[in-house]
C-alpha cells in the first residue's frame, strides 16, 4: 500500500495561513512561493466576469462547451478531446479514480498531489528518480506495465528544465507499446508553449497531457485546468467527473484568457527577462546555486555547510518575503528552495534580502 510522504506536504502559496500566523495582511507578504505569473491576470477579466454576472442564476454549463472551443481552437484539437476541471488538481484525482491503475509510477521529485491521489484512489505509487547532474529531469525511460500510469512533469518541477523531445518520443512510444499511461503534466508549459508535446497527442493513444490556467493566467483562487487526451479517454473522465465541478465565472475567465494573444506574448517576454535577472542575482550570491529553468521559478541549493532551506525560509519571513522550502520533495533535500520569478522590484529585493541573510 502507499504510504504518505512523511511530512505533509505544504504548498507554495499558503499565504493565508503564514500571515495569520504571523499577525500580518496578506499584502505584507511578498509570496515568492506559488509560481504565479506576476503581470496579474489577463485585463479583459474583469469586464467579462461583469457581463456573465447575470447568468450565475443558472447552473454552469456543465460540458464547459464555449471555453472547450476556444481551447480546441487554441490547442489545435477537436473540442472531444479536452475535459476542462477545477482545476488540474481535480483531474489529477479523477483520473487515479476512474482509471484505477496498476500502480502509479512517479516520476521525482514531483508535485506532491500525484502521490496523494494514488493513495486516495487506494492505487500502489512507485517511484522513478531524476539525477541532480541532470537538472532533476527525465534521463531514461521508466519501465512500465499494462495499467500502469506513468506521471512526469513538463517541464520537470521543481527544477523547470524541459524533457528531451527524442527521449520523450521514446518513453512515449515505450509506454504506450507495453499499454501504460503518461500523464504529462504541462501545467507550466504556456511559459514556453513551442515546447508542449500536445502535438503528440494523435501518435499515442495513451498520451494524457494535463494543463493549467494557474499559473501562467494568474487566477489560482479560481480553480480551472484542463486534460487533453483522446476523446475516448475525454467521454470515459468526463462521465464521471463530478457535475458543474467548473464554475460559469471559471468559464468566462478561461475564455478570455485565450482571447488575449498581446497578454500571452508579453508575459513570456517577462518571464524569461526576469527570470535571466534572478538567475545572475543568484547565482552570484556566495553560497547558492541555482538551476537552469525554461519557466517562472528557479530551483536553488544552499551550498554552504550547515545552511538549511528551513532556516532560510525563516529568516526570509523576517523581510516579508516567503520562499518554498523544496525539501518535502521526494528525491531533494534540506539544502534546497525554490523561488518564483516576479517583477523587477521584487526580484531585486529578494536578492537584496538573500544577500543580508547570507551574511549573517
Ligand atoms: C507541477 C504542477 N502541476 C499541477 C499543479 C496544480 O495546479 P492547479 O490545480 O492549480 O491547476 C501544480 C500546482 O502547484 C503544479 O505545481
Amino acid at each position: 500500500m502507499t504510504t504518505l510522504p512523511e511530512k505533509t506536504p505544504p504548498h507554495g502559496g499558503d499565504v493565508y495561513h503564514l500571515a495569520r500566523s504571523l499577525g500580518l495582511a496578506l499584502s505584507e507578504l511578498v509570496d515568492f512561493s506559488a509560481n504565479i505569473n506576476p503581470l496579474g491576470f489577463p485585463p479583459g477579466i474583469p469586464a467579462a466576469v461583469d457581463a456573465a454576472l447575470a447568468e450565475i442564476v443558472h447552473y454552469p454549463d456543465r460540458r464547459c462547451l464555449a471555453l472547450r472551443q476556444d481551447l480546441a481552437a487554441y490547442h489545435g484539437l477537436a473540442p472531444e478531446a479536452i475535459l476542462v476541471g477545477n482545476g488540474s488538481t481535480e483531474l489529477i484525482y479523477l483520473l487515479a479514480r476512474v482509471l484505477k491503475p496498476r500502480r502509479g509510477l512517479i516520476v521525482t521529485p514531483a508535485f506532491s498531489e500525484y502521490e496523494h491521489a494514488l493513495h486516495a484512489a487506494g492505487v500502489p505509487a512507485d517511484f522513478f528518480p531524476t539525477a541532480e547532474a541532470h537538472n532533476f529531469t527525465l534521463d531514461d525511460v521508466p519501465a512500465a506495465q499494462a495499467g500502469d500510469l506513468v506521471f512526469a512533469a513538463h517541464p520537470a518541477s521543481p527544477s523547470g528544465g524541459l524533457l528531451d523531445p527524442e527521449l520523450f518520443l521514446q518513453v512515449a512510444a515505450r509506454l504506450d507499446e507495453a499499454g501504460a499511461y503518461l500523464l504529462l503534466d504541462e501545467a507550466f508549459i504556456d511559459f514556453v508553449e513551442e515546447a508542449s508535446f500536445k502535438a503528440f497527442l494523435g501518435r499515442f493513444p495513451r498520451l494524457l497531457i494535463l494543463r493549467s490556467f494557474t499559473k501562467f493566467f494568474a487566477i489560482p483562487g479560481m480553480r480551472l485546468g484542463c486534460l487533453l487526451a483522446a476523446p475516448k479517454m475525454v467521454a470515459r473522465l468526463g462521465g464521471v467527473q463530478e457535475p458543474w465541478s467548473v464554475n460559469t465565472m471559471a468559464q468566462v475567465m478561461g475564455r478570455a484568457c485565450l482571447a488575449d494573444k498581446e497578454y500571452m506574448s508579453e508575459s513570456r517576454a517577462v518571464i524569461r527577462r526576469e527570470r535571466e535577472f534572478l538567475f545572475q542575482g543568484l547565482a552570484a550570491l556566495p553560497g547558492l546555486s541555482p538551476f537552469p529553468s525554461t519557466v517562472n521559478y528557479l530551483l536553488v541549493k544552499l551550498t554552504r555547510p550547515g545552511w538549511t532551506a528551513a532556516g532560510l525560509q525563516l529568516q526570509m519571513l523576517a523581510h516579508r518575503i516567503v520562499i518554498r522550502d523544496a525539501s518535502n520533495f521526494r528525491g531533494l533535500d534540506e539544502r534546497f528552495f525554490r523561488v518564483a520569478v516576479r517583477g523587477r522590484e521584487e526580484n531585486a529585493r529578494l536578492l537584496a534580502a538573500l544577500e543580508e541573510c547570507l551574511a549573517t
